[in-house]
């Protein structure tokens, strides 16, 4: 197996890693939710917090603001820069008065930014602390903001990735792929289980190209920016990163329909690695596996880099590189390059450059043709589903590993195993709820209403009333539960221990 190649160090760093993310956890007052997760119904709660629009003031009103902004559908969600940062002791000085306010003032705008936290750090925060249900609800509501969702956290607590799997089954896409477009007729499929290929964007040593914005504009439509990544120029975005280096970010596009503007005639996969490519190798390896394609933004091609990309040989995914001019000129880059080009098979037309003066319209479009082109040539499709099997393969855990997911999911497929017609299985399996309970309403309202009376007196036709409804209720009580329903039953039973027992 070759990426044992590289020498993967586990251990390596975690420490300092795990006091990063004790700090910020500490700062964001989320440590108490480290051994009991937050959970969905406390963030619903209702409290004096809740109806106020409020304006994080400090780091602890971040997560807060996060959520209750998030599942409010509110596209400001990610925003972490405090609005009027006024601090105790600035009040007290000014109170004192003894400095002049303007002094003040440029106080105040320095604490803006580097008092604050990157948004993608306040996520991984927050969707360490949440329980399953509730990072289910966070990222249903981030893919309808259409913000990239986090396909794989980088090592929070443990020494292991997580591919958040479960976290995004409650997702359902609709499209029109073109081959629909003509009968008008759409596709709607669970995001996890839909096949797709899978583009990743990953960045090698340093870059002054900014991948996240590059791809905003790849998969946004002509005239309808939206920014699916957070960047650099965003609130908060160009806060350095204390935790979230190492995640993976996924964003898809999904056409309409519409054969003249559509980007792609089929659903695309676009994944971001946040941090640099050396660091992260789990995720790299990860990345090259399950994408058709790998875009590497570098600034210049050298020796580490070679040693790194020439362990990859025996993938069958397509390597492109994108380049700053600069880069593309010098000598070493271009000797590496062409070291490299026999290796992971490239050719000129894998490597694009950006230089300072190209149009970024242009240079998208450039991008747009060189996926088409992958696109065209029918390449590997995998689904998130699917993609279990190589993070396991490479020690990434998957949220559905959890002993109460597959003791979950065994109860859903016992039951759900047994449907083949879902009328006939109704009928069959929900005895009461069917005809027997139509007839039981029926009677019921007219034993209130008494419509149908005619002359019969009322005593009489009330109490033949209640000799049906007696008859009915006779009927209901001689079902017996059946296969489905004790399974049921029994998995709520057992597994509301399992949820309220584990953190
Ligand atoms: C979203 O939140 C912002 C900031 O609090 C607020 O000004 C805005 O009105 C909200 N938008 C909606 C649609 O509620
Ligand atoms: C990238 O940015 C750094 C720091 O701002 C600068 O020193 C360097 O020259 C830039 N590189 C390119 C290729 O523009
Ligand atoms: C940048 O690219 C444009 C378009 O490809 C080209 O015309 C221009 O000469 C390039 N500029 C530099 C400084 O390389």
């Amino acid at each position: 197996f070759i990426h044992l190649n590289w020498g993967f160090k586990p251990g390596f760093g975690t420490e300092t890693k795990r006091k990063a993310v004790m700090d910020i956890l500490c700062k964001l007052n989320l440590e108490k939710h480290k051994s009991k997760a937050l959970s969905l119904q406390e963030v619903l709660k209702i409290s004096s917090g809740s109806l106020k629009e409020f304006t994080p003031q400090t780091w602890e009103d971040l997560p807060w603001h996060f959520l209750r902004k998030i599942l409010a559908l509110n596209v400001t969600a990610r925003s972490t820069s405090f609005k009027q940062v006024v601090s105790d002791d600035q009040v007290l000085r000014r109170n004192e008065g003894n400095e002049r306010i303007d002094k003040d003032i440029f106080v105040t705008l320095e604490m803006g930014e580097s008092h604050s936290v990157n948004p993608l750090d306040v996520l991984c925060a927050v969707l360490l602390c949440s329980d399953s249900f509730l990072q289910q609800e966070i990222l249903l509501k981030m893919s309808m903001c259409q913000f990239a969702l986090p396909l794989i956290l980088p090592p929070l607590m443990t020494s292991k990735c997580t591919l958040m799997l479960w976290a995004m089954r409650a997702i359902v896409k609709k499209w029109r792929p073109h081959s629909l477009a003509e009968s008008r007729g759409f596709r709607e499929d669970s995001l996890v289980l839909t096949s797709m290929p899978t583009v990743s964007f990953v960045r090698m040593g340093n870059c002054n190209i900014s991948k996240s914005k590059v791809l905003n504009e790849f998969l946004s439509p002509s005239q309808q920016h939206n920014d699916f990544f957070l960047h650099r120029d965003m609130e908060g975005g160009n806060i350095p990163r204390k935790i979230a280096d190492g995640l993976v970010e996924i964003a898809w596009y999904f056409p309409g329909g519409r054969t003249n503007t559509d980007l792609f005639p089929e659903p695309v996969a676009v994944a971001n690695l946040r941090g640099d490519v050396e660091s992260h190798r789990v995720q790299f390896s990860f990345l090259t596996q399950v994408s058709s394609a790998v875009f590497i933004f570098a600034e210049c091609i050298g020796e580490r880099e070679y040693t790194l990309l020439s362990s990859l040989k025996d993938l069958s995914t397509l390597f492109y590189f994108i380049l700053e001019s600069r880069s593309r000129k010098s000598d070493s880059t271009l000797e590496f390059l062409n070291k490299l080009a026999p290796v992971i098979k490239l050719d000129n037309s894998h490597i694009l450059v950006k230089n300072a003066t190209m149009n970024k319209a242009v240079f998208v479009e450039l991008l747009r043709a060189a996926i088409g082109k992958i696109i065209a040539s029918k390449p590997k499709c995998v689904s998130i589903d699917k993609m279990c099997t190589t993070a396991h393969e490479l020690t990434i855990q998957v949220d559905e590993d959890h002993k109460e997911c597959q003791d979950a999911l065994r109860c859903a497929t016992e039951i759900s195993g047994e449907i083949k017609d879902v009328a006939v299985y109704k009928k069959e399996t929900l005895i009461l709820q069917g005809d027997l309970w139509k007839n039981l309403a029926k009677v019921e309202k007219e034993l209130c209403r008494m419509e149908r009376q005619g002359d019969m007196p009322s005593e009489k036709y009330r109490s033949e009333l209640r000799g049906r409804w007696l008859e009915l209720r006779r009927q209901q009580s001689q079902c017996d539960l059946t296969f489905g329903l004790i399974n049921f039953i029994h998995g709520i039973k057992h597994l509301k221990d399992l949820i309220t027992s584990s953190p």
